[in-house]
């Protein structure tokens, strides 16, 4: 058997990205000293969510990906967090916001032969989704909730039987209620069609488009969920998202690997603080 036939016939594995670039200017002056996704949501940094969500789905390789200001103190967050628990936490930089579809291309090596599932570093989900990361084998997969302001959002329109027939980056004219939300699931084919993708009018390669080449080859599944999604990207939105995290209960509600990686990196500071003291 061929290497290619090998690599076809094995299961491929699901890798991880989060992305956590960008920068954030509706966060000014917040994020003039720190990236979005570093500050807090009610009890811990903004990212520890998507990366709650990828870990309760049982991903062990993870790619963060960051602006280059804020590479050092990502490093110092994630970069041993779960060494020891068998969960690898990679880092690439990326030098400019150029769009959510790069996150694809950047991450062509830590993909590798794999699947990968998208998500993004201000997107906050209640439902944790690891049945559908688990069962994932080809296509694309994304998941889509009833919003009342579905312009800021991409957006998909299904038919009478549910089916998604189109999907619109921040449509000007109403097609739907239904917003694309920041957790993708693709297969290992996502990496080429990102390299095909032109940047749009706003100068981006949008994720969009690669939803929309999968949705084409009617390859595109779509899960419509109730539970809470918080886009954290602005002042209100961030206190909004605390204030539902706490009355919700997410924080406390993280994976068992994942809540004693975080109780001991609180450990190890609070040792290191007292050794400062003596
Ligand atoms: O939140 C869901 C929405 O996210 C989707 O409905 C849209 O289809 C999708 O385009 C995206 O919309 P936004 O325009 O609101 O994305 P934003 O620019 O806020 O970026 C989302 C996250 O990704 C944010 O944490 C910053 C980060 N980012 C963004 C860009 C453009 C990067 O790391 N690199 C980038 O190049």
């Amino acid at each position: 058997m061929s290497e290619d036939q090998i690599i076809k016939t094995r299961r491929r594995k699901m890798k991880g990205i989060i992305l956590a670039g960008g920068t954030a200017t509706r966060l000014f002056p917040m994020t003039a000293t720190t990236s979005k996704q570093l500050l807090p949501v009610y009890d811990r940094q903004m990212i520890f969510y998507p990366l709650n969500t990828l870990i309760k789905a049982g991903i062990k390789n993870i790619l963060v990906i960051v602006a280059p200001e804020h590479s050092g103190q990502f490093l110092n967050l994630l970069g041993s967090l779960l060494k020891k628990h068998d969960i690898h936490i990679t880092f690439e930089v990326q030098s400019a916001p150029r769009g959510l579809a790069e996150a694809l291309t950047l991450g062509e090596n830590h993909i590798g032969d794999d699947n990968v599932a998208l998500i993004l570093g201000d997107n906050i989900f209640e439902d944790d989704f690891a049945k559908q990361i688990k069962e994932f084998r080809s296509g694309g997969h994304i998941f889509a909730k009833k919003v009342s302001d579905p312009q800021r959002f991409g957006v998909v329109k299904f038919n009478k039987e549910n089916r998604a027939m189109e999907i619109v980056e921040k449509p000007q004219q109403w097609i739907s209620d239904y917003a694309v939300t920041g957790l993708y699931l693709f297969d290992n084919e996502c990496v080429e069609l990102a390299k095909k993708i032109k940047p749009s009018e706003r100068g981006e390669v949008e994720i969009t488009d690669v939803n929309k080449a999968y949705l084409k080859k009617k390859q595109l599944e779509v899960t419509i969920f109730e539970g809470e999604w918080l886009d954290a990207g602005t002042p209100d939105s961030l206190l909004q998202a605390s204030l539902i995290v706490k009355e919700k209960g997410i924080s406390q509600n993280f994976h068992p690997i994942l809540d004693q990686a975080i109780t001991e990196f609180n450990e190890e500071l609070k040792s290191l603080s007292k050794k400062k003291l003596k």
